[in-house]
Protein backbone atom coordinates (compact mmCIF):
# COMPACT_ATOMS: atom_id res chain seq x y z
CA UNK A 1 0.00 0.00 0.00
CA UNK A 2 0.86 3.28 -0.82
CA UNK A 3 3.90 5.15 0.81
CA UNK A 4 3.45 8.43 -0.35
CA UNK A 5 6.54 11.24 0.04
CA UNK A 6 6.54 15.13 0.69
CA UNK A 7 9.25 17.08 -0.43
CA UNK A 8 10.38 20.97 -0.23
CA UNK A 9 11.34 21.76 -3.60
CA UNK A 10 12.71 25.04 -3.08
CA UNK A 11 14.61 26.48 -0.11
CA UNK A 12 11.77 25.68 2.68
CA UNK A 13 9.07 27.40 3.75
CA UNK A 14 6.89 25.67 1.00
CA UNK A 15 4.18 25.20 2.52
CA UNK A 16 5.17 21.44 3.08
CA UNK A 17 2.75 21.61 7.00
CA UNK A 18 0.00 22.76 5.11
CA UNK A 19 -0.24 20.49 2.44
CA UNK A 20 1.10 17.85 4.87
CA UNK A 21 -1.98 18.14 7.28
CA UNK A 22 -4.15 18.72 4.05
CA UNK A 23 -3.46 14.84 3.03
CA UNK A 24 -3.21 13.52 6.31
CA UNK A 25 -6.49 13.53 6.80
CA UNK A 26 -6.62 10.22 4.84
CA UNK A 27 -3.88 8.81 5.81
CA UNK A 28 -2.81 6.49 9.24
CA UNK A 29 0.58 7.44 9.35
CA UNK A 30 2.95 10.45 9.25
CA UNK A 31 6.78 10.28 9.44
CA UNK A 32 8.90 13.07 9.35
CA UNK A 33 12.88 11.69 8.09
CA UNK A 34 15.18 14.52 8.80
CA UNK A 35 15.85 18.00 10.06
CA UNK A 36 15.50 19.00 13.77
CA UNK A 37 13.37 22.04 15.23
CA UNK A 38 15.30 24.31 12.50
CA UNK A 39 11.86 22.92 10.70
CA UNK A 40 8.73 25.53 11.21
CA UNK A 41 5.55 23.98 9.68
CA UNK A 42 2.78 25.95 10.16
CA UNK A 43 -1.02 24.18 9.91
CA UNK A 44 -3.93 26.67 10.12
CA UNK A 45 -7.26 24.75 11.35
CA UNK A 46 -9.68 26.68 11.12
CA UNK A 47 -9.15 29.80 13.40
CA UNK A 48 -6.36 27.88 14.96
CA UNK A 49 -2.82 28.19 13.84
CA UNK A 50 -0.25 25.63 15.02
CA UNK A 51 3.68 25.85 14.60
CA UNK A 52 5.24 22.33 14.22
CA UNK A 53 8.82 22.19 14.53
CA UNK A 54 9.45 18.32 15.54
CA UNK A 55 6.08 16.38 15.86
CA UNK A 56 4.81 15.35 11.99
CA UNK A 57 2.15 17.92 10.79
CA UNK A 58 -0.62 15.14 10.91
CA UNK A 59 -0.16 15.58 14.58
CA UNK A 60 -3.71 17.39 15.07
CA UNK A 61 -5.51 14.37 13.45
CA UNK A 62 -6.34 11.76 16.65
CA UNK A 63 -6.52 9.01 14.01
CA UNK A 64 -3.12 9.44 13.00
CA UNK A 65 0.35 7.95 14.32
CA UNK A 66 2.83 10.34 14.50
CA UNK A 67 6.19 9.19 13.68
CA UNK A 68 10.01 11.18 14.43
CA UNK A 69 12.05 8.95 12.17
CA UNK A 70 15.37 7.57 13.16
CA UNK A 71 16.71 10.50 10.16
CA UNK A 72 15.49 13.45 12.63
CA UNK A 73 17.66 14.87 15.00
CA UNK A 74 15.73 15.61 18.14
CA UNK A 75 16.08 18.35 20.90
CA UNK A 76 14.61 16.61 23.86
CA UNK A 77 13.57 20.12 25.01
CA UNK A 78 12.05 21.47 21.96
CA UNK A 79 10.27 18.08 21.64
CA UNK A 80 9.02 18.19 25.02
CA UNK A 81 7.79 21.64 24.96
CA UNK A 82 5.68 20.74 21.44
CA UNK A 83 4.33 17.73 23.32
CA UNK A 84 3.20 20.11 26.35
CA UNK A 85 1.45 23.43 24.01
CA UNK A 86 -0.32 20.23 21.89
CA UNK A 87 -2.08 18.60 24.82
CA UNK A 88 -2.50 21.87 26.33
CA UNK A 89 -4.36 23.09 22.91
CA UNK A 90 -6.62 19.42 23.09
CA UNK A 91 -4.68 17.88 20.85
CA UNK A 92 -3.79 14.03 22.00
CA UNK A 93 -0.65 13.30 21.47
CA UNK A 94 -0.15 9.70 22.67
CA UNK A 95 -0.06 8.90 19.39
CA UNK A 96 3.38 10.60 18.68
CA UNK A 97 6.20 7.95 18.43
CA UNK A 98 9.96 8.66 18.23
CA UNK A 99 12.62 6.45 16.96
CA UNK A 100 15.14 4.96 19.66
CA UNK A 101 17.64 5.65 16.73
CA UNK A 102 17.30 9.11 16.12
CA UNK A 103 20.00 11.28 17.02
CA UNK A 104 20.07 14.05 20.57
CA UNK A 105 20.65 17.38 19.74
CA UNK A 106 22.62 17.94 22.84
CA UNK A 107 23.41 21.66 24.47
CA UNK A 108 26.68 22.05 23.23
CA UNK A 109 25.59 21.16 19.83
CA UNK A 110 23.34 24.09 20.08
CA UNK A 111 26.23 26.21 21.66
CA UNK A 112 28.73 25.09 18.71
CA UNK A 113 26.49 25.99 16.35
CA UNK A 114 26.09 29.50 17.52
CA UNK A 115 29.48 30.37 18.95
CA UNK A 116 30.73 29.00 15.02
CA UNK A 117 28.38 30.87 13.43
CA UNK A 118 29.70 33.89 15.44
CA UNK A 119 32.80 33.33 14.43
CA UNK A 120 32.72 33.08 10.45
CA UNK A 121 30.81 36.47 10.60
CA UNK A 122 30.64 37.68 7.30
CA UNK A 123 30.89 33.87 5.84
CA UNK A 124 28.42 32.62 8.38
CA UNK A 125 25.45 29.93 6.86
CA UNK A 126 23.18 31.69 8.48
CA UNK A 127 22.03 28.93 10.53
CA UNK A 128 18.72 28.28 12.74
CA UNK A 129 21.25 28.02 15.79
CA UNK A 130 19.41 24.86 16.56
CA UNK A 131 22.79 22.59 16.25
CA UNK A 132 21.81 20.65 13.56
CA UNK A 133 25.29 20.69 11.55
CA UNK A 134 26.67 19.81 15.17
CA UNK A 135 24.79 16.91 16.34
CA UNK A 136 24.95 15.48 12.34
CA UNK A 137 28.32 15.60 12.18
CA UNK A 138 28.82 14.05 15.77
CA UNK A 139 26.59 11.09 14.36
CA UNK A 140 29.01 10.85 11.33
CA UNK A 141 31.86 10.88 13.44
CA UNK A 142 30.06 8.31 15.59
CA UNK A 143 30.49 10.64 18.65
CA UNK A 144 26.54 11.10 19.04
CA UNK A 145 23.92 10.17 21.35
CA UNK A 146 20.81 8.47 20.42
CA UNK A 147 17.22 8.46 22.20
CA UNK A 148 17.59 5.15 23.59
CA UNK A 149 20.71 6.40 25.33
CA UNK A 150 19.16 8.51 27.83
CA UNK A 151 16.86 5.61 29.08
CA UNK A 152 20.36 4.76 30.88
CA UNK A 153 22.62 7.05 32.94
CA UNK A 154 25.35 4.76 32.86
CA UNK A 155 25.71 4.95 28.60
CA UNK A 156 24.74 8.66 28.75
CA UNK A 157 27.78 9.03 31.37
CA UNK A 158 30.37 7.19 29.35
CA UNK A 159 29.09 8.68 26.31
CA UNK A 160 29.08 12.39 27.42
CA UNK A 161 32.62 11.79 29.00
CA UNK A 162 33.85 10.49 25.45
CA UNK A 163 32.27 13.62 23.76
CA UNK A 164 32.38 16.65 26.11
CA UNK A 165 36.35 17.32 26.52
CA UNK A 166 36.73 18.35 22.11
CA UNK A 167 33.70 20.50 22.48
CA UNK A 168 34.21 22.31 25.93
CA UNK A 169 37.86 22.89 24.24
CA UNK A 170 36.32 24.75 21.10
CA UNK A 171 33.74 26.44 23.09
CA UNK A 172 36.75 27.40 25.36
CA UNK A 173 38.36 28.61 22.37
CA UNK A 174 35.49 30.39 20.83
CA UNK A 175 34.87 32.46 23.98
CA UNK A 176 31.83 30.82 25.28
CA UNK A 177 31.13 29.08 28.13
CA UNK A 178 31.43 25.22 28.34
CA UNK A 179 29.40 22.27 30.08
CA UNK A 180 30.13 19.35 32.84
CA UNK A 181 29.42 15.74 32.70
CA UNK A 182 27.62 15.93 35.54
CA UNK A 183 25.11 18.49 34.88
CA UNK A 184 24.61 17.43 30.97
CA UNK A 185 23.92 13.47 32.43
CA UNK A 186 21.00 14.76 34.96
CA UNK A 187 19.62 16.78 32.09
CA UNK A 188 19.73 13.96 29.72
CA UNK A 189 18.28 11.65 31.86
CA UNK A 190 15.22 13.67 33.01
CA UNK A 191 14.47 14.34 29.07
CA UNK A 192 14.69 10.21 29.12
CA UNK A 193 12.05 9.46 31.69
CA UNK A 194 9.70 11.93 30.11
CA UNK A 195 9.44 10.67 26.81
CA UNK A 196 10.31 7.42 27.28
CA UNK A 197 6.56 6.36 26.64
CA UNK A 198 7.00 7.70 22.82
CA UNK A 199 9.89 5.84 21.87
CA UNK A 200 9.47 3.25 19.57
CA UNK A 201 11.24 1.62 17.05
CA UNK A 202 9.90 3.59 14.09
CA UNK A 203 11.44 1.28 11.36
CA UNK A 204 9.31 -1.62 12.36
CA UNK A 205 6.12 1.05 12.93
CA UNK A 206 6.48 2.22 9.78
CA UNK A 207 6.99 -1.25 7.80
CA UNK A 208 3.85 -2.79 9.94
CA UNK A 209 1.60 -0.39 8.71
CA UNK A 210 2.81 -0.53 5.11
CA UNK A 211 2.02 -4.67 5.32
CA UNK A 212 -0.90 -3.84 6.60
CA UNK A 213 -2.01 -1.68 4.17
CA UNK A 214 -2.26 1.69 5.95
CA UNK A 215 -0.69 4.45 3.89
CA UNK A 216 1.76 6.08 5.11
CA UNK A 217 2.90 9.91 4.27
CA UNK A 218 6.60 10.71 4.97
CA UNK A 219 6.95 14.37 5.62
CA UNK A 220 10.17 16.20 4.70
CA UNK A 221 11.68 19.19 6.23
CA UNK A 222 13.59 22.08 4.62
CA UNK A 223 13.74 21.57 0.99
CA UNK A 224 15.83 20.04 -2.18
CA UNK A 225 17.94 23.31 -2.16
CA UNK A 226 19.11 23.14 1.31
CA UNK A 227 19.69 19.46 0.85
CA UNK A 228 23.70 18.98 2.09
CA UNK A 229 24.30 16.99 -1.67
CA UNK A 230 22.35 18.67 -3.71
CA UNK A 231 21.72 22.64 -2.22
CA UNK A 232 24.17 25.19 -2.73
CA UNK A 233 26.94 23.96 -0.09
CA UNK A 234 27.85 25.35 1.68
CA UNK A 235 24.91 27.28 2.30
CA UNK A 236 22.52 24.08 3.12
CA UNK A 237 21.73 22.30 6.03
CA UNK A 238 23.03 19.19 7.61
CA UNK A 239 20.62 16.34 6.41
CA UNK A 240 19.06 14.97 2.99
CA UNK A 241 15.89 16.60 2.56
CA UNK A 242 15.24 15.32 -1.02
CA UNK A 243 12.62 12.13 -1.38
CA UNK A 244 15.79 9.96 -1.68
CA UNK A 245 16.40 10.63 2.65
CA UNK A 246 12.78 9.41 3.27
CA UNK A 247 13.92 6.34 2.77
CA UNK A 248 16.87 6.59 4.98
CA UNK A 249 16.06 8.59 7.76
CA UNK A 250 12.28 6.62 7.46
CA UNK A 251 13.09 2.96 7.27
CA UNK A 252 11.85 2.53 4.14
CA UNK A 253 13.30 1.24 1.14
CA UNK A 254 13.09 2.61 -2.84
CA UNK A 255 10.76 0.36 -3.83
CA UNK A 256 8.50 1.12 -0.84
CA UNK A 257 7.59 4.39 -2.35
CA UNK A 258 4.52 5.08 -4.40
CA UNK A 259 4.42 8.66 -4.83
CA UNK A 260 6.97 11.83 -4.74
CA UNK A 261 4.80 14.93 -4.15
CA UNK A 262 6.51 18.39 -4.78
CA UNK A 263 5.29 21.16 -2.33
CA UNK A 264 6.38 24.53 -3.82
CA UNK A 265 5.37 28.28 -3.29
CA UNK A 266 4.60 30.33 -6.65
CA UNK A 267 7.41 32.52 -5.64
CA UNK A 268 10.93 31.86 -4.17
CA UNK A 269 12.20 32.52 -0.63
CA UNK A 270 15.60 31.78 1.12
CA UNK A 271 16.08 32.36 4.84
CA UNK A 272 20.03 32.81 5.41
CA UNK A 273 23.37 33.26 3.03
CA UNK A 274 24.03 31.71 -0.52
CA UNK A 275 23.27 32.47 -3.59
CA UNK A 276 19.50 33.44 -4.57
CA UNK A 277 19.70 34.55 -8.79
CA UNK A 278 16.14 35.68 -8.37
CA UNK A 279 15.92 37.70 -5.27
CA UNK A 280 14.05 41.02 -5.31
CA UNK A 281 15.14 44.31 -3.79
CA UNK A 282 12.54 46.41 -4.51
CA UNK A 283 9.26 47.49 -3.44
CA UNK A 284 7.23 43.81 -5.95
CA UNK A 285 9.81 41.95 -3.10
CA UNK A 286 8.98 44.14 -0.40
CA UNK A 287 4.87 43.66 -0.82
CA UNK A 288 5.33 39.68 -1.44
CA UNK A 289 7.24 39.58 1.87
CA UNK A 290 4.91 41.75 3.26
CA UNK A 291 1.44 39.69 1.85
CA UNK A 292 2.86 36.70 2.45
CA UNK A 293 4.34 37.00 5.80
CA UNK A 294 7.80 35.95 5.16
CA UNK A 295 9.41 35.45 9.05
CA UNK A 296 10.94 32.62 9.47
CA UNK A 297 9.40 30.39 12.00
CA UNK A 298 11.91 29.45 13.90
CA UNK A 299 14.09 32.85 14.21
CA UNK A 300 11.47 34.92 13.06
CA UNK A 301 13.90 36.60 10.58
CA UNK A 302 12.68 38.45 7.33
CA UNK A 303 13.22 35.55 4.52
CA UNK A 304 14.25 36.92 0.82
CA UNK A 305 12.18 37.02 -1.37
CA UNK A 306 12.41 36.70 -5.45
CA UNK A 307 11.07 35.43 -8.47
CA UNK A 308 10.06 32.12 -9.24
CA UNK A 309 13.33 30.16 -10.88
CA UNK A 310 12.29 27.12 -12.94
CA UNK A 311 16.19 26.25 -13.15
CA UNK A 312 16.41 24.65 -9.55
CA UNK A 313 12.82 23.54 -10.67
CA UNK A 314 13.91 21.20 -13.03
CA UNK A 315 16.92 20.10 -11.13
CA UNK A 316 14.45 19.48 -7.76
CA UNK A 317 11.85 17.34 -10.17
CA UNK A 318 14.69 15.35 -11.43
CA UNK A 319 16.53 14.28 -7.91
CA UNK A 320 13.13 13.69 -6.03
CA UNK A 321 11.56 12.08 -9.12
CA UNK A 322 8.07 13.87 -8.37
CA UNK A 323 5.38 12.38 -9.61
CA UNK A 324 2.98 15.82 -8.68
CA UNK A 325 3.67 18.91 -7.37
CA UNK A 326 1.40 20.92 -5.33
CA UNK A 327 1.76 25.00 -5.84
CA UNK A 328 1.00 27.30 -2.50
CA UNK A 329 0.87 30.48 -2.41
CA UNK A 330 -0.98 31.56 -5.46
CA UNK A 331 -2.95 34.10 -3.75
CA UNK A 332 0.23 35.97 -2.36
CA UNK A 333 0.64 37.36 -6.54
CA UNK A 334 -2.89 39.06 -6.55
CA UNK A 335 -2.16 42.18 -7.62
CA UNK A 336 1.08 42.34 -9.14
CA UNK A 337 1.18 43.80 -12.48
CA UNK A 338 3.60 41.69 -14.05
CA UNK A 339 4.80 38.26 -12.56
CA UNK A 340 8.32 37.36 -14.26
CA UNK A 341 9.38 33.62 -14.42
CA UNK A 342 12.84 32.60 -14.42
CA UNK A 343 13.51 30.43 -17.49
CA UNK A 344 17.44 30.09 -17.55
CA UNK A 345 20.35 31.85 -16.43
CA UNK A 346 23.31 33.88 -18.36
CA UNK A 347 26.76 32.74 -16.93
CA UNK A 348 29.52 34.01 -17.84
CA UNK A 349 28.06 34.97 -20.95
CA UNK A 350 26.09 32.20 -22.06
CA UNK A 351 22.52 30.79 -21.46
CA UNK A 352 22.39 27.75 -19.05
CA UNK A 353 19.24 26.16 -18.49
CA UNK A 354 20.52 23.72 -15.86
CA UNK A 355 21.03 23.95 -12.22
CA UNK A 356 24.91 24.72 -12.55
CA UNK A 357 26.45 21.93 -9.17
CA UNK A 358 29.34 25.22 -8.89
CA UNK A 359 28.23 26.89 -6.02
CA UNK A 360 31.10 29.90 -7.90
CA UNK A 361 28.89 29.65 -11.10
CA UNK A 362 25.64 29.99 -9.34
CA UNK A 363 26.89 32.81 -7.55
CA UNK A 364 27.27 34.61 -10.97
CA UNK A 365 24.17 33.80 -12.65
CA UNK A 366 21.66 36.32 -13.64
CA UNK A 367 17.91 35.21 -14.14
CA UNK A 368 17.19 35.17 -17.53
CA UNK A 369 13.25 36.21 -17.06
CA UNK A 370 9.96 35.26 -19.23
CA UNK A 371 7.19 37.90 -18.50
CA UNK A 372 3.55 36.79 -17.52
CA UNK A 373 0.72 39.47 -17.13
CA UNK A 374 -0.79 39.47 -13.84
CA UNK A 375 -4.55 39.15 -11.73
CA UNK A 376 -5.62 42.57 -9.97
CA UNK A 377 -8.57 40.16 -7.63
CA UNK A 378 -7.94 38.08 -4.30
CA UNK A 379 -8.10 34.30 -5.56
CA UNK A 380 -8.77 33.26 -1.53
CA UNK A 381 -12.15 31.72 -2.24
CA UNK A 382 -11.14 30.52 -5.16
CA UNK A 383 -11.96 26.54 -5.44
CA UNK A 384 -11.70 25.28 -8.82
CA UNK A 385 -8.86 26.00 -11.30
CA UNK A 386 -11.63 27.47 -14.25
CA UNK A 387 -12.57 29.72 -11.55
CA UNK A 388 -9.28 31.56 -11.54
CA UNK A 389 -8.12 34.34 -13.10
CA UNK A 390 -6.89 33.92 -16.68
CA UNK A 391 -3.73 35.04 -16.26
CA UNK A 392 -3.16 33.42 -13.04
CA UNK A 393 -4.09 29.81 -14.92
CA UNK A 394 -1.39 30.85 -17.75
CA UNK A 395 1.32 31.26 -15.02
CA UNK A 396 -0.12 28.11 -13.23
CA UNK A 397 0.55 26.25 -16.54
CA UNK A 398 3.80 27.89 -17.27
CA UNK A 399 5.24 26.47 -13.70
CA UNK A 400 3.65 22.80 -14.83
CA UNK A 401 5.29 22.99 -18.04
CA UNK A 402 8.66 23.76 -16.42
CA UNK A 403 8.15 20.54 -14.15
CA UNK A 404 7.10 18.72 -16.72
CA UNK A 405 4.86 17.05 -13.70
CA UNK A 406 1.23 17.71 -12.89
CA UNK A 407 0.65 20.17 -10.55
CA UNK A 408 -2.45 18.50 -8.26
CA UNK A 409 -3.68 21.42 -5.96
CA UNK A 410 -3.30 24.88 -5.90
CA UNK A 411 -3.32 26.49 -2.58
CA UNK A 412 -4.59 29.45 -2.84
CA UNK A 413 -4.69 30.61 1.35
CA UNK A 414 -3.01 29.16 4.61
CA UNK A 415 -6.25 27.92 5.98
CA UNK A 416 -7.35 24.08 5.17
CA UNK A 417 -10.09 24.72 2.91
CA UNK A 418 -8.73 27.25 0.48
CA UNK A 419 -7.14 24.32 -1.35
CA UNK A 420 -8.00 24.15 -5.33
CA UNK A 421 -8.06 20.16 -6.04
CA UNK A 422 -7.46 18.92 -9.61
CA UNK A 423 -8.45 15.43 -10.74
CA UNK A 424 -5.81 13.35 -9.03
CA UNK A 425 -4.07 9.92 -10.18
CA UNK A 426 -1.41 8.87 -7.98
CA UNK A 427 1.15 7.79 -10.43
CA UNK A 428 1.81 4.00 -10.03
CA UNK A 429 0.49 1.41 -7.40
CA UNK A 430 2.44 -1.62 -6.40
CA UNK A 431 0.71 -4.14 -5.16
CA UNK A 432 0.41 -4.96 -1.59
CA UNK A 433 3.04 -7.17 -0.69
CA UNK A 434 2.37 -10.85 1.09
CA UNK A 435 2.07 -10.84 4.72
P1 LIG B 1 6.83 24.86 5.66
O1 LIG B 1 8.05 25.04 6.49
O2 LIG B 1 7.13 24.36 4.29
O3 LIG B 1 5.78 24.02 6.34
O4 LIG B 1 6.19 26.31 5.48
P2 LIG B 1 5.99 27.43 6.65
O5 LIG B 1 4.87 26.99 7.51
O6 LIG B 1 7.29 27.73 7.30
O7 LIG B 1 5.63 28.69 5.79
C1 LIG B 1 4.52 28.72 4.97
C2 LIG B 1 3.59 29.86 5.43
O8 LIG B 1 2.65 30.13 4.43
C3 LIG B 1 2.78 29.49 6.65
O9 LIG B 1 2.56 30.65 7.41
C4 LIG B 1 1.47 28.98 6.07
O10 LIG B 1 0.37 29.12 6.95
C5 LIG B 1 1.33 29.87 4.89
N1 LIG B 1 0.64 29.28 3.73
C6 LIG B 1 0.68 28.01 3.23
N2 LIG B 1 -0.01 27.93 2.09
C7 LIG B 1 -0.50 29.15 1.84
C8 LIG B 1 -1.27 29.72 0.77
O11 LIG B 1 -1.62 29.08 -0.19
N3 LIG B 1 -1.53 31.05 0.86
C9 LIG B 1 -1.15 31.82 1.92
N4 LIG B 1 -1.48 33.11 1.91
N5 LIG B 1 -0.41 31.33 2.93
C10 LIG B 1 -0.08 30.02 2.88
P1 LIG C 1 11.30 24.24 7.00
O1 LIG C 1 11.17 22.76 7.28
C1 LIG C 1 13.86 27.47 5.64
C2 LIG C 1 18.13 27.11 6.54
C3 LIG C 1 18.75 28.09 7.50
C4 LIG C 1 20.15 28.17 6.93
C5 LIG C 1 20.43 26.74 6.51
C6 LIG C 1 21.20 25.92 7.54
O2 LIG C 1 10.45 25.08 7.88
O3 LIG C 1 11.13 24.50 5.55
P2 LIG C 1 20.52 24.83 9.86
O4 LIG C 1 19.95 25.44 11.10
O5 LIG C 1 19.65 23.79 9.24
O6 LIG C 1 21.94 24.35 10.04
O7 LIG C 1 20.61 26.07 8.82
O8 LIG C 1 19.16 26.16 6.30
N1 LIG C 1 16.96 26.38 7.06
C7 LIG C 1 15.70 26.59 6.67
N2 LIG C 1 15.20 27.54 5.85
N3 LIG C 1 13.05 26.55 6.17
C8 LIG C 1 13.55 25.60 6.99
O9 LIG C 1 12.80 24.57 7.45
C9 LIG C 1 14.93 25.61 7.30
N4 LIG C 1 15.73 24.85 8.07
C10 LIG C 1 16.97 25.32 7.91
O10 LIG C 1 18.08 29.33 7.45
O11 LIG C 1 20.17 28.95 5.76
MG1 LIG D 1 9.01 26.52 7.64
Amino acid sequence: MPATVIVGLQWGDEGKGKTTDFLAEQVAMVVRYQGGDNAGHTVVAGTETFKLQLCPSGVLYPHITSVIGNGVVVNPATLIAELEMLAARGIDVSKVRVSRSAHVIMPYHVALDRANEGRLGGARVGTTGRGIGPTYGDRAWRLGLRMEDLLDREVLRERIARALPDKNLLLEAMGAPGFTVDELVDQAAAWGERLAQHFDDSTWLVQDALRRGDHVLLEGAQGTLLDLDHGSYPFVTSSNPVAGGACTGGGIGPLQVDEVIGVMKAYSTRVGSGPFPTELFDDVGRGIAERGHEFGTVTGRPRRVGWFDTVPLRYAVAVNSNSAIVLNKLDILSGIKTIRLCVAYEIDGKRVETWPSSGSALSRATPIYEDFEGWEQPIHDVRSLGDLPEAARRYVAALEEHAGVPIVFVSVGPERTQTIERAWRPMRHRPTMPA
